[in-house]
């Protein structure tokens, strides 16, 4: 069947930038003939993380959901805001409940960090601070992320890059991720929901 990927975006504001570039990399994927799950963030709403919420193997429903979302899909893709030069707090909030179920659900998967931020930088330096937790936790983030810089003035009024050499290079790396899941699915390593 067809390579099915978990798309969302780290913002829960109404005009999100992200969110934006999360609806443009569904339209890149299935286009190249994937198969997206879109999810938002607000779907996966968890409490502050605290310890003594675990008694009677609790987990919060956001937290299941996304664990469940995960694991339907061959790899997620993450739009996230760059806060202060890291990523969302309510992203790092949701992956430590998420890496408490066993068996773990970030172990073996891929992922594709995508940003977008009005400034130069695109939001770039969050998705270091993204790829920490996600590779502590055996998660396969693919090489390449793609930052959109001036994201407010990026788009036209359909949705997609105004600058073509840039909406070749999104779609080229998308691409590019997109082949490496489909190899990837060949080797009993990954495991399935
Ligand atoms: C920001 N913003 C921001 N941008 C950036 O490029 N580097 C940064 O370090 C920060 N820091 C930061 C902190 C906080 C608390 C806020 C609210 C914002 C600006 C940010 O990129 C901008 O608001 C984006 O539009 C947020 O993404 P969404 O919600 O549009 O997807």
């Amino acid at each position: 069947g067809q390579v099915r990927f978990l798309v969302f975006s780290a913002s829960l504001r109404d005009n999100s930038l992200n969110t934006r570039l999360a609806k443009l990399a569904a339209l890149v994927i299935e286009k190249n003939g994937g198969t997206v799950d879109f999810a938002s963030m607000s779907e996966f709403d968890c409490p502050s993380f605290n310890q003594d919420l675990e008694v009677d193997g609790y987990h919060p429903e956001g937290a299941e959901a996304f664990r469940k979302r995960i694991l339907a899909n061959d790899a997620f893709i993450i739009s996230s805001p760059e806060y202060n030069g890291s990523m969302p707090g309510i992203m790092k909030n949701t992956i430590d409940w998420a890496s408490r179920f066993r068996p773990q659900p970030f172990h073996q998967h891929h992922a594709l960090l995508l940003s977008a931020s009005p400034s130069m930088a695109g939001g770039n330096r969050g998705l270091w601070s993204l790829r920490i937790p996600l590779e502590h936790l055996g998660t396969r983030v693919y090489p390449d992320m793609f930052s959109l810089a001036m994201a407010h003035e990026a788009f036209d009024e359909r949705g997609s890059l105004k600058d073509n050499i840039l909406a070749k290079r999104f779609e080229d790396n998308l691409v590019g991720f997109m082949n490496l899941v489909e190899a990837s699915r060949h080797y009993p390593c990954i495991k399935k929901a």
